[in-house]
């Protein structure tokens, strides 16, 4: 795993943002893995930013959410479609009908969750997923104890991510206790992961993830199996890392090799 530790909440956004503006540049039809909360929130208004000075296009770009909670429909200010409505999609030029967020009032759960995976699949598969984590370590709302080779489905949410994600409701009775969940097997097909982590409240969970065993209590560390995953972190975030002067030693030589100042070692002939 690439570990970027950034000074702060706004430096995590500008790189995050960077990650993904250089994909859609590259790839303008590419397919995106979103997320919510208040992490993302500063990636998503730089990529605005992007779109609005710099023209970055996001018209042919497609999209997947996370997750959602069950039982809001897409115009309740506390549905994920509604915070990515109000948060990105509102403010770029993505066109609507390539936006897919689950729907967390399908009648037919176990088909809905299904035909999402199908969905994602017949777009070619998830180029980068953005990622945020729960305080316990989780992904999208794989909880503890979710297998590690899970896909879209229903989860329960633990009493800690209720009382985590309280602070968007009016009390906490009113967070729902289910959501429709992109599992970690999903996500470990995406061809590239973005974690994205701020603040002391997350460090625990970073620390579990990045230098812990892989585990389903803390469903982030099966990143640890995935080809690319690229962790942006803020100090605050990164403060219990043993390794973190190796990784930063390890970013300090890609500058150098990206500026041309330092050249990988040549195979001997
Ligand atoms: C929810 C979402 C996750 C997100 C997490 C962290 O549980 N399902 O995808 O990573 O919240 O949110 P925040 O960034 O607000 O701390």
């Amino acid at each position: 795993m690439r570990v970027i530790v950034e000074p702060d909440r706004d430096e995590v956004g500008r790189r995050a943002a960077q990650f993904v503006a250089e994909l859609v540049r590259r790839r303008p039809t590419c397919v995106l893995g979103l997320a919510t909360g208040g992490t993302v929130l500063g990636t998503y208004a730089e990529l605005i930013r992007m779109h609005r000075e710099e023209g970055l296009d996001f018209s042919r770009v497609v999209s997947f959410n996370l997750d959602e909670y069950v039982g809001l429909g897409p115009t309740h200010p506390q549905s994920y479609r509604h915070f990515m409505q109000q948060n990105f999609f509102d403010h770029i030029n993505i066109d609507v009908r390539n936006t897919h967020v689950p729907d967390g009032r399908a009648l037919d759960f176990e088909a809905h969750c299904e035909q999402y995976e199908k969905h994602i699949r017949e777009e070619g598969g998830i180029d980068l997923q953005i990622l945020g984590i729960g305080g316990d370590g989780h992904i999208a709302f794989n909880e503890p104890g979710s297998s590690l080779g899970s896909r879209t489905r229903l989860k329960t949410l633990t009493e800690e991510t209720v009382r985590d994600n309280a602070r968007f409701f009016d009390n906490e009775d009113e967070v729902p206790r289910l959501a429709i969940t992109m599992g970690v097997g999903t996500i470990l097909e995406s061809r590239r992961c973005l974690l994205i982590a701020c603040g002391e409240s997350k460090a625990k969970a970073i620390r579990e993830t990045i230098e812990g065993p892989v585990t389903a209590q803390i469903t982030a560390s099966a990143l640890q199996l995935h080809r690319e995953v690229v962790a942006i972190l803020d100090e605050e975030a990164a403060r219990l890392l043993e390794r973190r002067e190796y990784y930063r030693q390890v970013e300090h030589a890609q500058t150098l090799m990206r500026s041309g100042q330092m050249r990988p070692l040549s195979p001997t002939r």
